[in-house]
């Protein structure tokens, strides 16, 4: 098997719907909560976007007859933002009715700064008809303080990640302790909204914090969950658990994996020499 693949296995779950299927029936057996994502970004053509459309509603419909968690997250530029705003916004509803018939949520990923105030125009406006839209908004952007108040004010739900994309310096925190006290300052935003939100990340210096913040201000542990990317501090999300948390756990599956893996790689140097290691190895 080549490294890159072997090293994707254990972050995505499989290139087709019934594997991948069979990696959240697991994960919900043991008590994790999940968001399922079928990978693909970038789309410039209509059908492609269409394709995207289709496969997010056989997603919530083989949820839904499997009785597995239903939650997906979508991208934007997957069902055609960057083709046309009506397109997109006709693609979405789509899947947001499939979605409210069956009582699922949707969560818009964040994608690039281009995308920020697109994504979250469309969150805002399709979150009138539609109460089951989610957003996710980027610790490292300097103007989310005010998102994050833009969409309370709303009462949408968040998932608050550090932010995966490389942006310039004028518009995104670039230090490592910048961005964790600005993700603290955020997260304590968001659990004190009353809103139920989503606390995204691994790093477990900030889920320390947050779990200390939510038991001084008494915000009982179903009033809000930690969420990690499949493969990713599987030790600390299972300890989550078992201290009564809810913790989501995102799984991408599909054959467009290289930008998702790519940002994974990017986040972590020893996932470079891991791959290094494993080509020597062969
Ligand atoms: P940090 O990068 O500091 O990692 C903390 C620790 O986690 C590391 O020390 C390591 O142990 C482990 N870790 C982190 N990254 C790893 C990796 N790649 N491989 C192995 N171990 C790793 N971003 C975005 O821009 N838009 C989005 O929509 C989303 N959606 C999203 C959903 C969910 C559920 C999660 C958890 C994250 C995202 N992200 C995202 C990604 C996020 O912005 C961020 O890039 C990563 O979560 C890494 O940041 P951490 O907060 O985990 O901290």
């Amino acid at each position: 098997m080549a490294p890159i693949t072997y090293f994707a296995k254990r972050f995505i779950a499989g290139e087709a719907l019934p594997e991948a299927l069979k990696v959240i029936r697991k994960l919900n057996r043991i008590g994790f909560f999940t968001t399922f994502d079928h990978l693909g970004e970038s789309v410039t053509n209509k059908d492609q976007a269409l394709n995207a459309t289709d496969m997010y509603l056989k997603m919530l419909n083989a949820l839904d007859k499997m009785s597995l968690d239903k939650n997906i997250s979508v991208k934007l530029s997957q069902i055609g933002i960057d083709i046309d705003l009506d397109f997109c916004e006709e693609n979405l509803r789509k899947i947001l009715i499939k979605a409210g018939k069956i009582d699922a949520f949707v969560r818009i990923d964040m994608e690039g700064s281009d995308y920020t105030t697109r994504t979250l125009d469309m969150i805002r406006k399709l979150h009138k008809d539609h109460k089951n839209i989610g957003a996710v908004l980027q610790a490292m952007l300097i103007r989310t303080h005010e998102d994050v108040l833009n969409m309370l004010d709303k009462n949408i739900s968040m998932r608050l990640c550090k932010g995966a994309y490389k942006e310039p310096a004028d518009i995104a925190l670039q230090k490592t302790n910048e961005i964790r006290n600005q993700y603290i300052s955020l997260a304590k935003s968001l659990l004190l909204s009353g809103i139920y939100h989503g606390i995204a990340t691994h790093d477990e210096a900030i889920i320390k914090t947050i779990q200390q913040f939510s038991k001084e201000h008494m915000i009982s542990k179903d009033n809000f969950e930690f969420q990690m990317l499949m493969g990713m501090q599987r030790r600390l999300a299972k300890k989550l658990i078992a201290e009564g948390y809810r913790v989501r756990i995102y799984v991408p599956f599909g054959s467009h994996w290289l930008p998702y893996m790519l940002r994974r790689l990017r986040e972590r140097k020893e996932n470079v020499w891991f791959i290094v290691k494993h080509l020597f190895e062969r």
